[in-house]
């Protein structure tokens, strides 16, 4: 007895017939089911597969059990057959640690898929779009197109100065907040900042005490400065940047049309 099983799937594929000897029928041999034959869609002619899809894909559905029967014939208790929830699915042969540092950015928390496809895709890195049009699916653009657009901002450099998984520095940043700007601006510790006369320092940038070139504080002042315009962040360049973009000249965070406008955000004189 044979039986015949026909299936139209995508315009890709136009129809195929399985023929299967008597004693498979009963018990299908899942291994031996060739899943492109019906699924090649999900990599065809994309730019990069995923290398976990030439280990088969059981390394990943393993609950797919009677492939062909359509539906399927599901043996795990998770969506798609899948041998896992996210994270965890991928955290099988990705290392945790690099998603688990303090600071995890609350995308992870709604599946690896909400920016990687599990099977192929036209971007890098298996992005279901290009930096930043991937991260303006979740984020506003509007904290990105003011008049004045920093130039990294500008030329899509969003993972310069974040990580887009997760990092041990406030907003995701690769580095603490106030060194990582001085990748670029160097000279910006190297001389009075902000202001000048007022005994030749500068005004703080919030820099880490190792950055310093100042002199050494009290030990009971070692701990972190906070902004004192907003609750909960620490005191940095980006009290008085907006790293993004601006209305304002020299990116200040405030409308000000001069340094001294801006100083009135934090110092009544
Ligand atoms: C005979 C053709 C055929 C073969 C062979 C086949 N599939 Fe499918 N598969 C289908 C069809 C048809 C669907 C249903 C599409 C739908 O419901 O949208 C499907 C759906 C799926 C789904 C989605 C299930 C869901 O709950 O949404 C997964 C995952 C899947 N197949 C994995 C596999 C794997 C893994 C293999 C190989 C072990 C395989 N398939 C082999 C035809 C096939
Ligand atoms: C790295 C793990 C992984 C591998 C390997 C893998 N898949 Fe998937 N697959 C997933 C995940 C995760 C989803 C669910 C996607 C979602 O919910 O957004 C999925 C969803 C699907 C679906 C449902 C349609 C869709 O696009 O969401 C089909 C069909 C499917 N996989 C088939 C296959 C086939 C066939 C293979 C082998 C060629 C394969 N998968 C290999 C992880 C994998
Ligand atoms: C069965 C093992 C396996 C599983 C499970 C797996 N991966 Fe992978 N993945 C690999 C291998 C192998 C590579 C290639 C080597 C590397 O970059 O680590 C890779 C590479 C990647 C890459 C980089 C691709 C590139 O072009 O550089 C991304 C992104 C990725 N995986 C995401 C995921 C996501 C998201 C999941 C969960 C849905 C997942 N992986 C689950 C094995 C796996
Ligand atoms: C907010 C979007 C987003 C989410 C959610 C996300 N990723 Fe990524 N992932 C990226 C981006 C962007 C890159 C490219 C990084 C680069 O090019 O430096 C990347 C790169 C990768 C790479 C390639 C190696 C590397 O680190 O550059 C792997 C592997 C990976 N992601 C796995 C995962 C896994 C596993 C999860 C879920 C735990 C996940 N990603 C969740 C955006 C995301
Ligand atoms: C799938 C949705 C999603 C995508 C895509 C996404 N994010 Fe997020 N992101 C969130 C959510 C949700 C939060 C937490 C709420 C908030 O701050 O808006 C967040 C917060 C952040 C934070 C602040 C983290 C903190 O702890 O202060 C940064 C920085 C960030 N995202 C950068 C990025 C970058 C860069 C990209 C693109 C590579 C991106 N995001 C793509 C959803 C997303
Ligand atoms: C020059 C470094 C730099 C670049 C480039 C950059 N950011 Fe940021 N981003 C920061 C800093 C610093 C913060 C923390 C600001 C603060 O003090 O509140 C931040 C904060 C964020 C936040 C948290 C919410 C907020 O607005 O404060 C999100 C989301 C974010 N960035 C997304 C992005 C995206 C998307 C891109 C690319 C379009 C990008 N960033 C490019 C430095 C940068
Ligand atoms: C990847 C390099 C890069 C990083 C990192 C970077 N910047 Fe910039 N920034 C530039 C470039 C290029 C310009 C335009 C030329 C210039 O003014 O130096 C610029 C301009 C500026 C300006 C405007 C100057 C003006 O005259 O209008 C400010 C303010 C600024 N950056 C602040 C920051 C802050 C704050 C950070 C950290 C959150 C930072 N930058 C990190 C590259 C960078
Ligand atoms: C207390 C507020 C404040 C802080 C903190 C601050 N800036 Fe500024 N920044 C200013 C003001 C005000 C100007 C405009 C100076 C002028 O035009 O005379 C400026 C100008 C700049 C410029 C334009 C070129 C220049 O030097 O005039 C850059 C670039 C810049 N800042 C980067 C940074 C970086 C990087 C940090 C942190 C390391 C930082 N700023 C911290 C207030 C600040
Ligand atoms: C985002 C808030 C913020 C803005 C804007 C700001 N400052 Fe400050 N300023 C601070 C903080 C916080 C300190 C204390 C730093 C410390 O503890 O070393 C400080 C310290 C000072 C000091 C040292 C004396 C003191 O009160 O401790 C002077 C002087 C000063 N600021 C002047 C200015 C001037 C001038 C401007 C405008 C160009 C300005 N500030 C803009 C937050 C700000």
């Amino acid at each position: 007895m044979r039986r015949f099983l026909s299936c139209a799937l995508s315009a890709a594929i136009v129809s195929l017939f399985f023929v299967l000897p008597s004693s498979a029928a009963e018990a299908p041999a899942k291994k031996e089911v060739d899943c492109s034959k019906c699924h090649a869609g999900l990599t065809a002619k994309k730019k990069v597969v995923h290398a976990a899809v030439s280990m088969g894909c059981p390394a990943c559905h393993s609950g797919i059990d009677d492939a062909l029967k359509v539906p399927h014939k599901k043996t795990t208790s998770f969506a798609k057959g899948l041998s896992a929830d996210q994270p965890e699915l991928c955290y099988g042969c990705h290392d945790k640690a690099k998603f688990t540092h303090t600071v995890v950015h609350a995308a992870i928390g709604m599946g690896c898929t909400a920016c990687h496809n599990p099977h192929a895709s036209d971007n890098e890195k298996l992005l279901i779009a290009p930096v930043p049009d991937l991260c303006m699916n979740c984020h506003d653009k509007a904290e990105f197109t003011k008049k004045n657009v920093h130039p990294p901002v500008a030329d899509k450099m969003c993972l310069v100065c974040h990580d887009p998984h997760s990092s041990d520095n406030y907003a995701l940043l690769q580095k603490a907040p106030s060194v990582i700007c001085l990748d670029c601006h160097e000279e910006v510790a190297k001389r009075p900042h902000a202001l000048a006369g007022f005994g030749g320092n500068g005004h703080s940038l919030g820099l880490p005490k190792a950055e310093k070139k100042e002199k050494k504080e009290p030990e009971g002042k070692k701990k972190e400065k906070m902004d004192p315009a907003r609750q909960g962040k620490p005191f940095s360049c980006t009290s008085c940047h907006n790293p993004h973009s601006s209305d304002s000249v020299r990116l200040f965070r405030y409308p000000a049309r001069t340094p001294m406008e801006l100083c009135k955000n934090c110092h009544k004189y």
